[in-house]
C-alpha cells in the first residue's frame, strides 16, 4: 500500500489503495476475511490480474482507470435482494456519469455503456456461511482515461472511455467520490419499486431486437424484443412468436440482433 491519491474528505473511512495490485475483488476478499467492516474500499491505479465476468481478463493500466471493490456486509433486510446487488453498482455509476453531462445506459444486467459501448463493468462475488452471504464484493471497472479501452478487436461488445465520450479526461478520484456517494444513497432503496423504476428506464436496446447467448457455450440463443423488467429483475422478452419469456440474471450475454 502507497499513500492513497483520495481526496482527505473521501466519504468511505475504510479505504485501501494499491498502485499496483494483481485484482481489488482479490483483496477486498482477503481484507473481509481478516474483518474489513462493511463498505470498506479498496482501490488501485494498476490490476496486473484484473478480472471479468465469464473468466475473461479485465485490463487495468495504470493512471487510466477506476478499478475498486467495495466489502458489502449484506444487512438482514438486504438478504433477498443479493440479486440487485450488480445492477446496484451500474445505477451508482451511471448516476455520476450522468452528473458529468453525459447520458449512460445500463445493459442488463449491469454493463455500462456510453454511446452504446461499454464503459464499465461489474463483477459481483461473494462468500457464503450456509445460505447466508456473509460478504459480498462489488468490483467495478471504469475506463476513465481513452488509453483504458480496448480495441474492438480484442473485445466481445465494443469498448469506449469517459474520456472518449466527454471529450476531456475528468478527474479520476472525484469520479470515485461521485460513484461511491451515489451508491450509499441507492443502497436505501435496494430492491424497492423506486430501485427497478431507475434501473428498466436506464436499460439500454429497450424496444429493440436483442441476442441473449448463454457465456458458457451451451444452450440456445433467444431472440427477441426487449420489454423491459420482470420480477426480481430478469428481463423480459417478446419471442417471435408471440409469446413474452423471463430471461433471468445469470451466465447470459446480451446484444443487439
Ligand atoms: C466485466 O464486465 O466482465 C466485469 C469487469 C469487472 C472489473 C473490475 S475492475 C475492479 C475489480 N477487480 C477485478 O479484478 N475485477 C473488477
Amino acid at each position: 500500500m502507497v499513500p492513497s491519491p483520495l481526496p482527505s474528505n473521501f466519504p468511505l473511512p475504510n479505504v485501501r489503495y494499491f498502485a499496483s495490485v494483481g485484482s481489488t475483488n482479490d483483496e477486498a476478499m482477503a481484507w473481509a476475511a481478516e474483518g474489513a467492516p462493511d463498505m470498506a474500499l479498496v482501490v488501485a491505479d494498476e490490476q496486473t490480474a484484473g478480472r471479468g465476468r465469464f473468466q475473461r481478463r479485465w485490463l487495468t493500466p495504470a493512471g487510466t482507470a477506476l478499478a475498486f471493490s467495495l466489502v458489502v456486509r449484506p444487512r438482514p433486510a438486504e438478504s433477498h435482494d443479493l440479486g440487485v446487488f450488480s445492477p446496484w453498482g451500474a445505477l451508482g455509476v451511471a448516476r455520476a456519469l450522468e452528473s458529468l453531462g453525459l447520458r449512460p445506459e445500463v445493459k442488463w444486467p449491469n454493463d455500462v455503456l456510453l454511446d452504446r459501448r461499454k464503459v464499465c463493468g461489474i463483477l459481483v462475488e461473494s462468500s457464503w456461511l450456509g445460505d447466508t452471504a456473509q460478504v459480498v464484493v462489488m468490483g467495478i471497472g471504469v475506463n476513465v482515461a481513452r488509453a483504458a479501452a480496448p480495441p474492438d478487436s480484442e473485445t466481445l461488445f465494443p469498448a469506449t472511455s469517459v474520456e472518449a465520450v466527454l471529450g476531456r479526461l475528468p478527474d479520476r478520484w472525484a469520479l470515485l467520490v461521485a460513484i461511491t456517494g451515489e451508491m450509499q444513497a441507492l443502497r436505501e432503496h435496494l430492491g424497492t419499486p423506486a430501485f427497478y423504476g431507475e434501473w428498466e428506464s436506464r436499460l439500454a436496446f429497450r424496444g429493440e431486437r436483442v441476442r441473449l447467448s448463454s457465456g458458457i457455450g451451451r444452450g440456445e440463443d433467444r431472440v427477441g424484443i426487449l420489454k423491459g423488467l420482470g420480477p426480481g429483475g430478469a428481463l423480459r422478452l417478446l419471442l417471435d412468436n408471440g409469446r413474452e419469456t423471463l430471461v433471468q440474471v445469470g451466465e447470459v450475454h446480451l446484444r443487439p440482433e
